[in-house]
């Protein structure tokens, strides 16, 4: 069985996406989800699910390594295979990141390398572009900078606003972060040298698609 731990900060709809498709499904269990809000609605999302819930907010810790350590020992608790980062709105330290190496994965609305960091809507509109999207990636020291795994395009129309677009990223979220979680429980994907590998063939740099 491949334990995961789904880790948020707000809505949770790729947390629900994951629980509809692969909770209890092909070896994959959510042996836990974790929020760094106690706000955070994805909460309710798993307790309607009858997953285990943890909140350890980030208010009360005077760095972020001791943030980073308090968190590391709730997880690692549940003995997780996996760490799933959908939404969890916080930058990690080296030693958080290098502890999951390999078995991290994150989600992040746009089409990596383009537009790290926030605002990824917006920025995608301001510059023009005809195509944006989502990307599922290892996460490594480097911010949103880890091997893609799987991308998904949406198209931008001329009178898009930032909400119409997230929309529309979403929906491809909600499809291609459970397939990516499912290939990693069925142990066909994996990190090796900075690379994503699935199913012994190395990912090209911008994800298989
Ligand atoms: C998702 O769109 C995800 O790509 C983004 O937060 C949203 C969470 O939505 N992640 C980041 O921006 C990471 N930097 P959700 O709570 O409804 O799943």
């Amino acid at each position: 069985n491949c334990r995961i731990i789904v880790l948020f900060s707000g809505n949770g709809s790729n947390l629900q996406a994951i629980i509809d498709k692969c909770h209890l499904q092909g070896g994959a269990e959510i042996v836990a989800a974790v929020s760094n809000r106690e706000d955070a609605f994805g909460l309710e999302r798993a307790k309607t699910a009858a997953i285990t819930t943890e909140v350890l907010d980030h208010k009360g810790f005077d760095s972020r390594e001791a943030y980073d350590q308090a968190l590391m020992a709730l997880l690692d608790n549940y003995q997780p295979d996996l760490l799933v980062l959908a939404g969890f709105m916080r930058i990690l330290t080296p030693e958080f990141v290098s502890h999951y190496q390999g078995r991290m994965l994150n989600i992040h609305p746009s089409l990596l390398p383009k537009y790290q960091g926030l605002n990824t809507h917006q920025r995608a509109i301001d510059a023009g572009d005809k195509e944006h999207g989502a990307s599922v990636h290892f996460v490594t020291e480097e911010l949103d900078g880890g091997p893609v795994a799987l991308q998904a395009r949406v198209p931008v129309f001329e009178d898009d606003t930032a909400e119409d677009l997230a929309a529309r990223v979403h929906e491809q979220e909600h499809q291609i972060y459970p397939l990516v979680v499912s290939w990693f429980a069925a142990q066909r994907l994996s990190m090796s040298d900075g690379a994503a590998i699935l199913d012994e063939n190395r990912l090209p740099p911008d994800g298989y698609a």
